[in-house]
C-alpha cells in the first residue's frame, strides 16, 4: 500500500495485513488487521506517529524509500506494544537525528522490548506539546488503553486525534477511512470486547477527558479512520456504560449430548420468556463471537459435561476468558451433566473472582435428563426472565 492523504499534512504510512488470521496467537483475526503509522509534517519538523508490526518492516520501509523522506526529526510512540512499536529500531536508524518521544513508562519498555538506545529517548508529560512549526502535538497520557503507558496524540491544527488502539478495529481495508459502518461497527465491537473491554473503567475517564476537544477525525492504530468521531465514541459510551442487553449468552460444549439437551431446553425456555439468547459452541467456536456477546449480555450461563472429575477444558476456558475479560454481567449460572461425579462446578466458580455476578443455583443431571429434570431448566429460565425485568431490562 502507498502513502495515503489523512489531511493536509497528515500521510497514512502503514500497513495492511490482509492475511493475519490470529493476534497474540489468541485473537482471531477474520477481517485481518491494518497497523496504522500516521506522518505529520509542520512547517520546520516532521513526526512520525508509531511504526507497524516487526511482520511489516520490510514493506515498510519499502513505503519510506518511495516516499524519499530526507529527514523525520521525531518518531513519536503512543504504546509500547510491537505491532505499533517493532518497526521503531529500523525507524530510528533510517532517521538518525530523529528524536523517540514517548511517556516515561513507555520508555522503559521500549528499552526492554526492543533495546532502543536511551539516548535517544525524550519522555513527555501528560499535556504536554511539541511545535512542528505551524503545527502543535499535545500528548494525552491514556493508561490503561490497554497497556499503562499509552498515550494518545492530538493535532490542534488539523483537530485530528491519533488514539492508538484506542477506537481500533482489527479489518484489513482497501479504503481509508469507513465507507461501511455496519462492517466497521461489527470489527470496533469485537476489538473493543477483546482488548479494551477489562479497561472500560479507564476509558470512561478518557472519553470524558476527550469530550474538551474538537476532533475531526480519529486515527487509530487499528482499522479504517473517522471522519465522523461521534460514530466510534457514541458506540464506545454504549458499550462502557450503556444499558445492558435482556441477554443470556451460554458458552458450552456437549460430549455426548445430555449437555446439548439442556442447553437446547434452556435456549427455549428463555425464548418463550422473551429473553434473547446467545449460545456459543466452545469447541471450534470463534472466542472473538464469544467475547463480543459478553458486551452487553445480562446473563452468563455456563453449560458443561463433566472430564476427569472436572469441567470440560473448554469451557474452563471460557471462564477463564470470561474473568479476564471482566463483562458487566449481573447475573450467572452453570447447567450441564456428569456421568458418576465430580466436581465441575467448585472448578468453574474458583476461575471466575472477578465476575462480580449474581449467581443462580447451578443445575447438573445425571446422565442424559428427564423431562422432569429438564423442568428444572424451565425454571431457572424463569428466575433469569424475572431478574431481568426486575433489573429492568425488559
Ligand atoms: Fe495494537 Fe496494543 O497494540
Amino acid at each position: 500500500m502507498r502513502a495515503r492523504k489523512v489531511t493536509d499534512r497528515v500521510m497514512w504510512v502503514g500497513s495492511v495485513d490482509w492475511d493475519r488470521q490470529l493476534f497474540d496467537e489468541l485473537i482471531p483475526l477474520p477481517d485481518g488487521t491494518s497497523y496504522n503509522a500516521y506522518l505529520v509534517t509542520g512547517s520546520e519538523k516532521t513526526a512520525l506517529i508509531d511504526t507497524v508490526d516487526p511482520a511489516k518492516t520490510g514493506e515498510w520501509c519499502g513505503l519510506m524509500d518511495a516516499m524519499q523522506l530526507s529527514c523525520v526529526d521525531y518518531v513519536i510512540a503512543s504504546h509500547g506494544e510491537q505491532d505499533h512499536s517493532g518497526s521503531i529500531p529500523f525507524a530510528l536508524e533510517r532517521f538518525p537525528e530523529a528524536k523517540l518521544v514517548c511517556t516515561p513508562k513507555a520508555k522503559g519498555m521500549l528499552i526492554d522490548l526492543l533495546h532502543v538506545d536511551e539516548d535517544r529517548v525524550v519522555t513527555v508529560a501528560d499535556g504536554d506539546t511539541l511545535s512542528l512549526g505551524d503545527l502543535t502535538l499535545e500528548f494525552i497520557h491514556a493508561p490503561w488503553v490497554h497497556w499503562p503507558e499509552t498515550m494518545l496524540t492530538y493535532l490542534h491544527e488539523r483537530k485530528v486525534l491519533f488514539p492508538c488502539d484506542l477506537f481500533g478495529s482489527h479489518l484489513a481495508a482497501s479504503e481509508l477511512f469507513v465507507s461501511d459502518p455496519a462492517r466497521v461497527y461489527r470489527a470496533a465491537k469485537r476489538y473493543y470486547a477483546e482488548i479494551m473491554m477489562p479497561f472500560r473503567t479507564s476509558i470512561v475517564k478518557h472519553l470524558e477527558r476527550l469530550s474538551g476537544y474538537n476532533i475531526d477525525i480519529i486515527a487509530p492504530s487499528h482499522g479504517p479512520l473517522h471522519d465522523n468521531p461521534k460514530f466510534i465514541m457514541d458506540m464506545y459510551r454504549d458499550w462502557v456504560s450503556g444499558p445492558l442487553a435482556n441477554k443470556v449468552v451460554i458458552p458450552y460444549v456437549s460430549m455426548h449430548g445430555s449437555t446439548q439437551v439442556i442447553v437446547d431446553r434452556l435456549i427455549a425456555a428463555l425464548a418463550e420468556q422473551g429473553v434473547q439468547v446467545a449460545p456459543h459452541k466452545m469447541s471450534g467456536g470463534d472466542t472473538g463471537r464469544l467475547a463480543m456477546e459478553l458486551v452487553d449480555a445480562a446473563t452468563v450461563v455456563l453449560g458443561t459435561p463433566t472430564v476427569l472429575a472436572g469441567a470440560h477444558p473448554q469451557v474452563a476456558y471460557a471462564a477463564i476468558l470470561a474473568n479476564a475479560l471482566r463483562p458487566r454481567a449481573m447475573f450467572a449460572s452453570i447447567v450441564g451433566s456428569y456421568g458418576w461425579g465430580g466436581k465441575a462446578v467448585e472448578q468453574l466458580l474458583a476461575l471466575v473472582p472477578n465476575l462480580k455476578v449474581e449467581l443462580f443455583d447451578p443445575v447438573l443431571f445425571k446422565g442424559l435428563p428427564s423431562e422432569s429434570d429438564l423442568r428444572t431448566i424451565d425454571e431457572l429460565a424463569g428466575k433469569i426472565a424475572e431478574k431481568h425485568s426486575d433489573a429492568g431490562l425488559v
